[in-house]
């Protein structure tokens, strides 16, 4: 790789060991990547946040980071933690929270932003065409399919490095030719719902391993939705991005693959792992609600009740919650509990009793059952609210 004199520097460690270190986790991977060159980022996300997930071997590491007084040179942000401050901060037993707050301080020393979400493109203004280095897996295809950003699925460690560098390798999704759909995904009939997205996200991310599809076949699209594909598909697969109807460019010679209602089908019921309708806990906001979605579930509850054997959990970032006061208002009233910084895949779930989740989030149903411990059971939202609420 071609490094310029101050990258040079870094990586000979003339600015300190902390940058040393990030500079050479970055030169490393580019090297084993065929990278050339580092190139700027606009922003650095970060997962593997909740020490749930995370676990107890990276948090010396991240704390002697921390006290070397190096600090982030871009905009970078935080995946969920464990827990939110309102809710789970008050079960859960304290010796997991101790744990979680040291991780949390030394990402915060380090100048990350305390936003614990996983959709941080609702928080900052991602410009069309923004080199920028996220490791949150559903983030990462929402950026390069949604918002036409550009950044590679990185782990934890090359994010933050990358955000301590302030740049990352250019290979992979970064250079345009290796953006290029390579097959052509016909579904049909055409789907429209959330939760048949979000299955088809799940069948092709298994079918497609990394190749980039254009998907044709649907219809009533909003970004919601697409969020649910991308989520799903990041799940199984390593696909990083996908194209869909409204910007196709058909090639001809291109691979195709159809996706009949069979296949969707399949993929929902595959998703349900019990026949027991009653679970201990509806969650919805994975990835983490939108304004839009809030807005959505308000409507649907408003004025009922949720009934005292289940529990609603409705998961978003701190700054949705501001901006949907008086919805999240409305959603309280009725005994939903809105969950910020967290999610209930990336806390323990098994510590309060939850024996199985209902979602309508396939990106939940497809890990509950290895990370929670949990039974699932996928179905639309309207469904999910239903079973939550009295009648
Ligand atoms: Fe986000 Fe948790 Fe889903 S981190 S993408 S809500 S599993």
């Amino acid at each position: 790789m071609h490094l310029t004199s101050e990258e040079e520097r870094i990586y000979n460690g003339e600015l300190g060991w902390a940058s040393q270190i990030c500079m050479r986790i970055l030169v490393k991977l580019g090297d084993l990547f065929g990278a050339e060159r580092l190139i700027p980022i606009d922003s650095a996300h970060v997962s593997g946040v909740s020490y749930k997930t995370l676990g107890n071997a990276p948090t010396d590491f991240l704390k002697t980071l921390a006290e070397s007084g190096e600090k982030t040179r871009v905009e970078s942000t935080l995946n969920p933690k464990s827990f939110d401050p309102e809710y789970l901060g008050k079960r859960l037993p304290e010796k997991l929270l101790q744990e979680q707050r040291e991780i949390l301080r030394a990402f915060e020393k380090m100048g990350f932003k305390q936003s614990y979400t996983c959709t941080p493109y609702y928080l900052q203004k991602v410009r069309v065409g923004a080199h920028l280095a996220w490791a949150e897996s559903s983030a990462v295809v929402y950026a390069n399919s949604v918002l036409g950003a550009m950044t590679n699925r990185e782990g934890g460690p090359s994010a933050l490095a990358a955000a301590i560098i302030g740049k990352t390798p250019d290979y992979g999704i970064h250079k345009p030719e290796n953006r290029k759909p390579n097959i052509l995904v016909e579904v049909d009939p055409p789907i429209k719902y959330g939760i048949e997205y979000s299955a088809l996200g799940i069948f092709l991310g298994r079918i497609l391993k990394d190749k980039i599809p254009i998907i044709k076949g649907l219809k009533e699209l909003t970004e919601d939705k697409l969020k649910q594909l991308g989520a799903a598909l990041a799940s199984t697969g390593m696909t990083n991005m996908f194209y869909y109807e409204n910007e196709l460019r058909e090639k001809s010679g291109i691979e195709k693959v159809n996706v009949g209602r069979k296949e969707i089908e399949n993929t929902i019921e595959q998703l349900t792992t019990t026949q027991v309708p009653k679970p201990d806990l509806v969650f919805i906001g994975c990835p983490h609600c939108s304004l839009q979605e809030i807005k959505k579930i308000a409507k649907i509850v408003r004025g009922k009740k949720i009934k005292r054997e289940i529990e609603l959990w409705i998961c978003t970032s701190r700054f949705i919650r501001e901006k949907a006061a008086d919805h999240i208002n409305e959603l309280e009233k009725c005994g939903a509990k809105v969950l910020t910084d967290t999610c209930a895949v990336v806390t323990w779930t098994e510590e309060l009793g939850i024996k199985t989740i209902m979602t309508n989030s396939a990106k939940t149903a497809y890990y509950a059952p290895t990370l929670n411990k949990a039974d699932t059971i996928l179905a639309p939202l309207e469904e999910c609210l239903k079973t939550a609420l009295e009648k």
